[in-house]
């Protein structure tokens, strides 16, 4: 059985679906502070597969350890945490508690139950701002914020856990920026509040629940002067997940993989081709820089092709295409 921390969130849920349709008994912990159980609801739906879930903080030792008590657990993949880099920011200790102090729990169970085989969600983020793109996985590291500090800390952690243990099979992966939403529309991205991030901000302003989306900076060193990332669509990246599982079934210690497809695209690609496959256009405007963005990055996706066999198949239009399905379908998101 795979246990799925932050399960019932945005990547989470859709590597719940790739997993159970893949034939594996799964069980989530969540504590539902950004999510909440509708997605599970939905997974179940679109799998006709039911399992547990369980409402648990990683913060609550005793929890945890109920969900290894009950459940025969094999594989752990981890992707409870919080994510807001200027929440981050405006709240360190939250962030780091949080994401290190709940990851420190959860490895404490694990060690008990004798669990030592775990994929965890890292970050695009811990090569910092002075890498040239594109990044491969040798890079030095050096994270810009609190969150991406939590996110390298534990990186450290788990390679230091390994080093005191070589019992454990641990596997880092490094998403670049997850959009998109599972083929059914039946679930997909739903922040909470105004979004951080620019794909679910396109999709409110096509849906009406925002105006417009400010563009942050047109006058960066790239192709038509607006910020270029690396768009991966969360089905992409959920089957990723269940290619390191395969992984790190075998003795592997420590791996590190890049989870991206390798091609940039900048603000302006998106909201043209959400436009595109929409059919109306996108209501944007131009505004200063937001600080701490970078020009350009993207993956050097190449040593998941060649070591997992992991290769992102879903273009920009499906990405765009699935998102409209999902949000045009649940305006208001889970709540309805
Ligand atoms: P999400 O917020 O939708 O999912 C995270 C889930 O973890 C939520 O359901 C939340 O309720 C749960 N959670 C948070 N803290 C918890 C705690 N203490 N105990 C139990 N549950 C807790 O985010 P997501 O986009 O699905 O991201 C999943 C993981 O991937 C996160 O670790 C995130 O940092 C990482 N990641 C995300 C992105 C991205 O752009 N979405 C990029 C790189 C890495
Ligand atoms: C993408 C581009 C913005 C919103 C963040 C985290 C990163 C990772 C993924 C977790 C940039 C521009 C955005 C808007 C805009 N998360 N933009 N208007 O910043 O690449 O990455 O999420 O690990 O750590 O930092 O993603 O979607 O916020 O921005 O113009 O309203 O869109 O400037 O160029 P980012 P994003």
């Amino acid at each position: 059985m795979v246990l799925v921390t932050g399960g019932a969130g945005y990547i989470g849920s859709h590597t719940c679906v790739e997993l159970l349709n893949a034939g594996y008994d799964i069980c989530v912990l969540d504590n539902l502070s950004n999510s909440c159980e509708e997605a599970l609801n939905r997974v179940k739906k679109i799998t006709g597969k039911d399992f547990k879930f369980y409402k648990v903080d990683l913060l609550d030792y005793e929890g945890i350890d109920k969900v290894f008590s009950e459940n025969k657990i094999e594989f752990v993949i981890h992707f409870a945490g919080l994510k807001a880099v200027g929440e981050s920011v405006a709240k360190p200790l939250m962030y780091f508690e949080n994401n290190v102090g709940g990851t420190i729990n959860l490895l404490k169970v694990m060690t008990k139950y004798n669990v030592k085989k775990i994929v965890f969600s890292s970050s695009a983020t811990v090569y910092g701002d002075k890498s040239p793109a594109p990044y491969v996985e040798t890079l030095p590291c050096a994270a810009i914020n609190p969150y991406g500090r939590t996110k390298l800390m534990i990186e450290k952690i788990l390679q230091d856990i390994y080093a005191s243990d070589n019992d454990w099979d641990i596997a880092l992966l490094r998403y670049f920026n997850p959009v998109g939403a599972h083929s059914s529309g039946l679930i997909g991205e739903d922040p909470n509040g105004i979004p951080n991030n620019l794909m679910p901000y396109i999709s409110q302003v096509a849906v009406g629940r925002l105006e417009c989306l400010n563009i942050f900076g047109n006058d960066y060193d790239t192709k038509d002067g607006t910020g270029v990332r690396d768009y991966i669509h969360v089905v992409d990246l959920a089957i990723g997940h269940l290619k390191a599982l395969d992984k790190i079934k075998n003795k592997v210690g420590v791996v590190i993989y890049n989870l991206g497809t390798g091609q940039g695209y900048s603000v302006l690609d998106m909201v043209n081709t959400y436009s595109k496959v929409l059919g109306r256009p996108i209501n944007y405007k131009f505004v200063d820089r937001r600080p701490g963005d970078l020009a350009e990055y993207y993956a050097d996706p190449s040593k998941a092709e060649r070591e997992l066999g992991f290769k992102a198949t879903r273009t920009l239009e499906d990405m765009c295409r699935d998102t409209i399905r999902w949000q045009e379908g649940n305006k208001n998101g889970y709540r309805g």
